[in-house]
């Protein structure tokens, strides 16, 4: 390969669904430690409405991933999936990718101003004056057997009722009216939303009707703790099998809300939703207000054989212009 991977030697196309099993290829049982999602989302990600799947071959080998998903009504394209084959990094193959996704985008959608993108990997100070900052979550990882669930559910429910400030109401499960409503208010958008920005599972959408369509497509579990004026709202994906073990399923539950009381109730409810249809080995990421991680870290400590998965981490929202 020539220097920073020119663009002689690279072939770029869009996936289809005959490269799978290359793209899994391309795929380290480290990456993303164990949870990566990619096996579980290319063949949902081919069929998805504003998506673009590209993919880098050198000499007939699938060498790269990237993918585009078309937001906020067209002016923003959020990059997600990023990947290069295990062997081949380090070598400019992923900046070349980017050059040339970047490039597609200038060309083919015009409107498109912004680049929104997610990272968990503390970039450098350099890399991160490349971009805005536009929000930060938190991370508390934990696994479990889905037998050890309920038992861990009943420590925190105990838990819960002995805290002074749990006289709470009882958790509002949304319907999808109800939550679309509700997640577009400029209450939930002002006081509660990370950058004004609803993040799910890593994808970064703004609280605006065009991207209503994205949310109905996660299906997503929504509970807050009241229907108007919240303290606090969750929404939670449904469970998607991960490489992490032959039975692995990761759960994600993005919490958004400052009061750890109402977070921790909001991370119970939505446990308690998921109880009834886990089963295999189960690892939660829950993406909170970094202020609130310590108090939510001490809520989870537990005689039920819940175990944290990983120590404190960060998902950053980062954004340019294209
Ligand atoms: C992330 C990954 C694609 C980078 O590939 P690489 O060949 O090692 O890339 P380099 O370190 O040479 O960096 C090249 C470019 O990719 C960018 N990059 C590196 N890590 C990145 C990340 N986690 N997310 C987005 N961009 C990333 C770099 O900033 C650099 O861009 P720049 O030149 O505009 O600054 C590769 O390490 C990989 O496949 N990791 C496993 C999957 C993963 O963690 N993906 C992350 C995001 S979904």
């Amino acid at each position: 390969m020539s220097a920073a991977g020119e663009a002689c030697d690279i072939e770029y196309s869009f996936a289809e669904e005959q490269d799978f099993q290359q793209v899994l290829n391309i795929c380290s049982p480290g990456d993303y430690n164990g949870l990566d999602y990619i096996a579980a989302t290319f063949h949902r990600w081919l069929q998805e409405p504003g998506r673009l799947i590209f993919i880098a071959r050198m000499n007939k080998r699938v060498v790269a991933l990237e993918s585009t998903l078309l937001v906020d009504g067209g002016q923003t394209v959020v990059f997600q999936g990023f990947r290069v084959a295990p062997d081949m990094r380090g070598c400019g193959i992923a900046g070349a990718l980017k050059r040339h996704v970047t490039a597609y985008i200038r060309r083919h959608y015009p409107e498109v101003r912004v680049v929104r993108l997610s990272r968990g990997d503390q970039p450098s100070p350099q890399v991160l004056a490349k971009y805005r900052l536009i929000a930060k979550e938190a991370i508390l990882s934990l696994c479990c057997e889905a037998t050890d669930l309920g038992p861990f559910i009943a420590e925190l429910q105990s838990k819960l009722s002995c805290q002074a400030d749990s006289c709470q109401s009882a958790p509002v499960t949304l319907n999808q009216h109800q939550a679309e409503t509700l997640i577009l208010t400029d209450h939930v958008i002002s006081n509660l939303l990370p950058g004004k920005t609803i993040i799910i599972d890593w994808e970064p959408l703004k609280p605006v009707e065009a991207n209503l369509e994205v949310l109905r497509r996660r299906g997503l579990m929504v509970i807050a703790d009241r229907e108007f004026e919240p303290t606090v709202i969750s929404l939670c994906t449904p469970p998607y099998k991960v490489p992490y073990r032959h039975d692995a399923l990761r759960i994600n539950i993005n919490i958004f809300g400052h009061s750890l009381a109402s977070v921790c109730a909001m991370f119970l409810a939505q446990l308690e939703a998921l109880l009834p249809s886990l089963q295999g080995y189960l690892i939660f990421n829950t993406y909170v207000d970094p202020a609130v991680w310590p108090g939510l870290h001490q809520f989870c400590q537990n005689n039920a054989n819940m175990l944290f998965f990983k120590d404190y981490w960060e998902e950053l929202i980062l954004e340019t212009d294209v």
